[in-house]
């Protein structure tokens, strides 16, 4: 009669244990302190070991698409959309409903559907130019309000954007440009604007952070990503250009395959609650979240004062149009003499 307790406090220890010896896989490519925290967070409360590699969205896409045979990974985390619907595309992300779904924005769901649920929106984020008030002041120029304004010969070597191989929010820059101004008019404009460029970094947060630090005078970033250079103590502003761009759905999404399918789901299903995503603005990073629950910090750009073009995600976030967009953009413009 005693040994019964027992056998169910034993079983209640392995219950435990077991939940304690999962483990999950992420690859993380949002910035470091935001990756760092919920790794941190999420392995304390749930006893849940999180393995964490950080890499930027293209180079993510690469690596999943490299290690499809044999999925190493159970979560991708972060990073603009288009890679991600390109993963769904090629049937390497699992499709998975969340009951989740209907607290997130109709953007965020609206992502889901699209790439028939191997998908989810979880952040969203407007595109457009960073800028160094002290080393504009120095050099007598202006902050550059429009596309247009970024072609004018005196900001030569004083403009730094990602290459859009790496990293996706320059692949965002080269489909807002194509959206907005036709795609042989686009590939002009980026011709001209490669001879202001001072250098294409792999990582697209990389051209704020040398705003930040002085070394560049102008970036064409994700506008969120500047009010954390400036709790920082940086001289850091952003501008959204008038004439009008497009703003990422930064996804997540779970590997077809995971080898912790049951463990990914429990993370997926985490990171679509309104705690999980107010850890962004508390580790300095200001997208505005999916949940429709979660506080909006107010450093959150406003999407009501932004002049936005109509993004057709399917369309870009297709592998041909990825693919066929990058290669022209390396012959047209990357290989052009500066
Ligand atoms: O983490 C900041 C951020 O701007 C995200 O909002 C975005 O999804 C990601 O970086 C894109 O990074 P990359 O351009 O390096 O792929």
């Amino acid at each position: 009669m005693k040994r019964l307790p027992l056998v169910l406090a034993a079983s209640a220890f392995f219950a435990v244990s077991a939940a304690q010896a999962q483990t999950v896989n992420v690859i993380c490519s949002v910035q470091a302190e935001w990756c760092n925290m919920i790794s941190t967070v999420y392995a304390r409360t749930t006893g849940t070991k999180v393995n964490m590699v950080m890499k930027g969205s293209g180079e993510a896409l690469a690596q999943l698409i490299a290690e499809k045979d044999n999925p190493k990974t159970d979560v991708w985390f972060g990073g603009t959309g288009d890679p991600h619907l390109q993963l769904a595309e090629q049937g390497l992300s699992q499709e998975y409903k969340s009951p989740n779904l209907s607290q997130q924005y109709p953007w965020a769901q609206a992502q889901a559907e699209q790439s028939k649920f191997r998908t989810v929106g979880i952040y969203s984020g407007p595109l457009g130019f960073g800028y160094n008030p002290e080393l504009l002041a120095k050099k007598k120029l202006p902050v550059p309000k429009t596309w247009g304004d970024l072609l004018k010969p005196e900001y030569k070597g004083d403009i730094q954007v990602a290459n859009p191989a790496s990293s996706g929010t320059a692949y965002t820059m080269v489909a807002t440009l194509v959206q907005l101004m036709g795609e042989d008019k686009a590939f002009e404009y980026m011709k001209g604007l490669h001879k202001n460029i001072s250098q294409y970094t792999r990582s697209g947060t990389g051209p704020i952070k040398a705003v930040a630090r002085g070394e560049t005078a102008v970036s064409i970033s994700f506008v969120h990503d500047g009010p954390g250079e400036k709790m920082q103590g940086f001289p850091v502003e952003t501008i959204t250009p008038a004439d009008g761009t497009g703003a990422e759905i930064g996804s997540m999404s779970i590997i077809k395959g995971a080898r912790n399918m049951e463990a990914a789901k429990k993370f997926y299903e985490w990171a679509l609650t309104p705690a999980a995503q107010e850890m962004a603005a508390a580790a300095k990073q200001f997208q505005l979240p999916s949940n429709k629950n979660a506080k909006v910090d107010p450093r959150v750009p406003d999407f009501k004062k932004i002049k936005f073009i109509n993004y057709d995600y399917a369309k870009y976030g297709a592998s041909a149009e990825r693919r066929r967009l990058i290669s022209r953009w390396e012959k047209d413009v990357n290989s052009l003499p500066r």
